[in-house]
């Protein structure tokens, strides 16, 4: 089962953002640990460029990264990962890949590589980092599960001009959600979760396979049909944090994305309902732009099946 489910009685304009609270965390470990970050190193082995960027002046928030993300892991989870400090000598432990690391805070050789670069092959969330000056540019960043974009798409460009593609209806709420970005306290960072469906459960969805979904969504949709729909689909929620980091007053946008069949998830009555309120009263144009509308028809028509059903009820 998907461990959040953002769906409701209806589309929610608001987006959803909400404060973490204190015993949530930015980093969370699930089965897919070992696969995923094999998957990302990979990534990052084949193309370090397309997947890995930062700008010079981001270092103290690389750092700030760092620091949060290994306290959380070590904290959150004793059993995974252990982390000793004396002074500005740090010890890391990663259980679950038998690796250790001894490093020297705030100095960058005593890393092999970039504190970002590095902090993000321990943990399966995509690591953002937006700078503080007005407008929070996209300045650095580690990003192998994307949905439809890539760094190179968005880099150096404000969180105002990266939303420009998405739809004119949620063009106010991406407003409020700037204004909000700025005023986020620098110890409860802010969480929401965001939805989509997909004919694919590949996690890199970068920029680059964007033709190649597209084409098989064009062959594929047209023989979709209500009794095999739930095989054909899965549901992607990625979790997303913003964190304020502490030092260099930056944001962290961390996604943790989640995926699952979508008949794993439908046959449960209520799951089933909330995706149909959700669907029923999505903004058409807010359904095209996440390439929903190709097998609109056949996935209303499986949900309502469902709920007609009760099943789980
Ligand atoms: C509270 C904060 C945020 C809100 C409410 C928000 C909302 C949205 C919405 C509504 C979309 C349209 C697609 C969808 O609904 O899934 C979207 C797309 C996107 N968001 Fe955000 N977002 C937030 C933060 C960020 C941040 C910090 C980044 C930084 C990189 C980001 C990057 C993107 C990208 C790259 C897309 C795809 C744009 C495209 O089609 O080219 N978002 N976001």
């Amino acid at each position: 089962m998907l461990p959040y489910f953002p769906f409701g009685n209806e589309f929610d304009h608001r987006m959803g953002t909400a404060l973490l609270r204190p015993d949530e965390t930015l980093v969370e470990v699930d089965e897919h640990y070992p696969t995923e970050i094999a998957r990302k190193r990979a990534l990052l082995t084949q193309d370090h460029r397309y997947y890995f960027q930062a700008r010079p002046g981001t270092e103290q928030a690389q750092w700030d990264v760092l620091e949060r993300l290994l306290t959380e892991a070590a904290t959150h989870y004793p059993d995974h990962f252990s982390l000793t400090q004396n002074g500005p000598d740090w010890h890391w432990q990663n259980h679950l890949l038998n690796e250790d690391q001894h490093f020297t805070f705030g100095q960058p050789d005593t890393l092999p590589l970039a504190p970002l670069d590095w902090v993000g092959r321990q943990v399966q969330e995509d690591l953002l980092i937006l700078s503080a000056e007005e407008g929070a540019a996209l300045v650095a960043g580690q990003l192998c599960f994307p949905n439809g974009w890539c760094l190179d798409d968005k880099f150096g460009q404000t969180f105002l001009g990266i939303h420009k593609p998405a739809p004119d209806a949620v063009q106010p709420t991406l407003q409020a959600a700037q204004k909000l970005l700025e005023r986020i306290p620098t110890h409860r960072p802010v969480w929401r979760a965001s939805w989509n469906f997909k004919i694919t459960d590949q996690l890199d969805l970068s920029t680059r396979y964007s033709a190649s979904y597209n084409d098989d969504l064009s062959q594929r949709a047209p023989d979709m049909a209500a009794d095999t729909i739930g095989d054909q689909l899965f549901i992607r929620i990625e979790r997303q944090t913003f964190t304020k980091l502490p030092r260099s007053g930056a944001i962290l946008f961390g996604i943790h994305t989640y995926q699952n069949l979508l008949a794993h998830e439908a046959f449960r009555y209520d799951r089933a309902r909330r995706m149909l309120n959700t669907l029923r009263t999505t903004p058409r144009d807010m359904l095209t732009y996440k390439a929903i509308a190709p097998f609109e028809r056949p996935l209303l028509e499986f949900l309502e099946q469902q709920v007609a059903n009760g099943i789980g009820l």
